[in-house]
């Protein structure tokens, strides 16, 4: 056979195929993007506008960088990357201070308050989850408006608008952003108003913008309800997914699974090249950073590796095989040479430093990443948040249900521990204070601190041990079988009442 047959039936790897992804890469896009654009100017810390500038990045655009440090933190839970988080937005609030009046554009303010509600997700820094509820409330409140289309947020709001806008129209943009926040506010206080609202944005969505029969999300709708056609893209087309994957998960309803995993599979399918993501316009700040997040989420969460993964890395290595080797940044157009134009703006750079941080090394097996189930190998008693909100509640064991509050997440830490977090309630599983033996474990506000992380182990029957990281403790049941009895902790003494079943 000749090398060309070869190289077609794939047998031999082409030469330009030398970048394959390996662990460390993420870090290295993480540490590339940093090192290129990040400024630390006395009490300031930002993301400048370019290469070739000192000025800082601004609004919105330096919204989707932080949203980029945001993805390292949450794939780490690194203590640097958590404080950087905190400076880049308390920066940001100082250079960006409310009122946000001056600025027409909802969806700007979406990418605002995505960045602040997530920053307060991180870090527990309850200034910006004010500002967040502050930015959702004024442009809910101005833009939703129910006079054409039965709803939905206007994308530029009419009054802001000048002769040369064109007539004000409502897009998917600030709609998804926008709901985004919702849900995440939500998550973050139980506040019912939000899920509400969260629920009502993605409902005028699904009914106007999204596309049954094919998975696509149409960018544009204007008074008269006209679609805009080839109005879609792949940042649209990400932050309706994450959106989906959000409200599945606060809700359970197996529609929107069904809705995210169609638009999923638009967004690989239909707005790749070779099924790579690459778009390189230069209107195009940013591209597919959001697809990195409802792609990250949506398929670490529902355990759908085996399906996804190696498209997963198919962009990783193109991202890796086309990046500026003396910087390891690459810009938006992931399947051509990234350019050495010092003048391109910061966030064509972010879109695959955030892709790095959702496509793990190697592929992870079902278990223990993903939201799972999680029955005692005793009792077959469920672990069950019992749907109370707030710092130091008990988490108890109820019978199997497969109800939200029997659901949890599970994601990793750089050292490899795990954080578990309630579906229902979005607290993390806590061992408390105490390291004696009968302890009660808690839900408290995800701090990623080693109360919160978990050490978890398959043993030789298939079932799991979980050991606190800070008590050294094991998770027990207690052999107990009573609905609403707590969750302990004991010294590991391998009895199956601490082996634990992943569903
Ligand atoms: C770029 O990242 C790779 C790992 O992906 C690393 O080996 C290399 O040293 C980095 N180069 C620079 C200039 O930092
Ligand atoms: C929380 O954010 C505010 C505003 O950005 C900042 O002034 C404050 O220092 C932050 N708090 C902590 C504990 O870092
Ligand atoms: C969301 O809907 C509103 C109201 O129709 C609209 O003005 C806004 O542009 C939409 N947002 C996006 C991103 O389409
Ligand atoms: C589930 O989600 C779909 C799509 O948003 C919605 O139409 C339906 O009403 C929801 N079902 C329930 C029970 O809320
Ligand atoms: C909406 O777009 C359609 C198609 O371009 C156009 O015919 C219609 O006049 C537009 N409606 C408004 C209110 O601009
Ligand atoms: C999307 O891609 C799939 C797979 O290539 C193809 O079958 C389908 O026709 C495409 N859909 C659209 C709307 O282009
Ligand atoms: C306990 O684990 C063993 C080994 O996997 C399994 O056979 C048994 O069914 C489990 N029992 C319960 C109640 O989970």
């Amino acid at each position: 056979m000749t090398v060309s047959t070869l190289l077609a039936l794939g047998l031999i790897a082409s030469t330009h195929m030398v970048a394959a992804l390996a662990p460390g890469d993420a870090e290295a896009m993480y540490d590339g993007f940093n090192n290129a654009l990040l400024v630390s100017s006395g009490s300031a810390v930002f993301y400048k506008k370019a290469l070739d500038s000192e000025d800082p990045d601004g609004t919105w655009s330096a919204s989707l960088n932080i949203l980029g440090a945001e993805d390292a933190f949450e794939r780490t839970g690194d203590q640097d990357k958590q404080a950087l988080v905190n400076s880049l937005l308390t920066t940001w609030l100082n250079q960006t201070p409310p009122p946000w009046s001056w600025d027409g554009w909802n969806d700007d303010i979406g990418w605002f308050t995505l960045a602040l509600i997530r920053g307060y997700q991180m870090t527990g820094n309850s200034t910006f989850l004010d500002e967040a509820k502050y930015g959702f409330d004024y442009a809910f409140g101005r833009g939703w408006d129910t006079k054409y289309n039965g709803g939905g947020i206007w994308e530029q709001n009419p009054e802001y608008l000048t002769s040369s806008d064109g007539p004000p129209n409502k897009q998917a943009l600030s709609n998804d952003s926008l709901g985004k926040v919702a849900c995440m506010i939500y998550q973050s206080t139980h506040d019912s108003d939000y899920l509400d609202k969260c629920q009502l944005i993605y409902n005028w969505v699904v009914s106007n913008l999204y596309e049954s029969s094919t998975g696509q999300i149409n960018g544009v709708i204007n008074e008269t309800g006209f679609v805009t056609p080839d109005s879609t893209a792949a940042y649209n087309q990400g932050t309706f997914l994450d959106y989906s994957n959000l409200l599945y998960e606060i809700t359970g309803n197996n529609t929107i699974y069904d809705i995210a995993q169609n638009a999923l599979d638009y967004a690989m399918n239909n707005l790749t090249v070779n099924g790579i993501f690459s778009n390189n316009a230069g209107y195009l700040n940013t591209w597919a950073d959001e697809a990195a997040r409802g792609v990250g989420h949506f398929v670490r969460d529902q355990r759908l590796w085996d399906k996804y993964y190696a498209w997963m890395v198919k962009n990783a290595d193109a991202i890796l095989a086309n990046r500026r080797t003396d910087l390891n940044i690459t810009w938006n157009g992931w399947d051509t040479p990234t350019s050495d134009d010092n003048t391109l703006s910061a966030n064509k750079f972010v879109s695959a430093m955030a892709w790095l941080q959702f496509t793990p090394p190697t592929q992870p097996s079902d278990k223990p990443g993903g939201v799972h189930v999680i029955t005692n190998n005793l009792t077959g008693m469920a672990i069950d948040s019992a749907g109370t909100f707030g710092n130091n509640n008990p988490v108890i064991q109820w019978g199997l249900n497969n109800g939200l509050n029997q659901r949890w997440q599970l994601t990793q830490n750089s050292d490899e521990s795990w954080n578990i977090i309630s579906l229902s309630t979005w607290q993390a599983l806590d061992c408390g204070a105490s390291d004696t033996n009968g302890a009660e474990a808690i839900q408290w506000q995800s701090t990623r601190d080693s109360n919160q992380r978990w050490i978890i182990n398959e043993l030789s029957d298939g079932t799991y041990s979980i050991e606190s990281q800070a008590t050294g403790k094991a998770l027990d049941g207690g052999s107990s079988t009573t609905n609403g009895d707590a969750l302990i902790q004991w010294g590991w003494n391998g009895g199956s009442q601490q082996r634990w079943v992943l569903h």
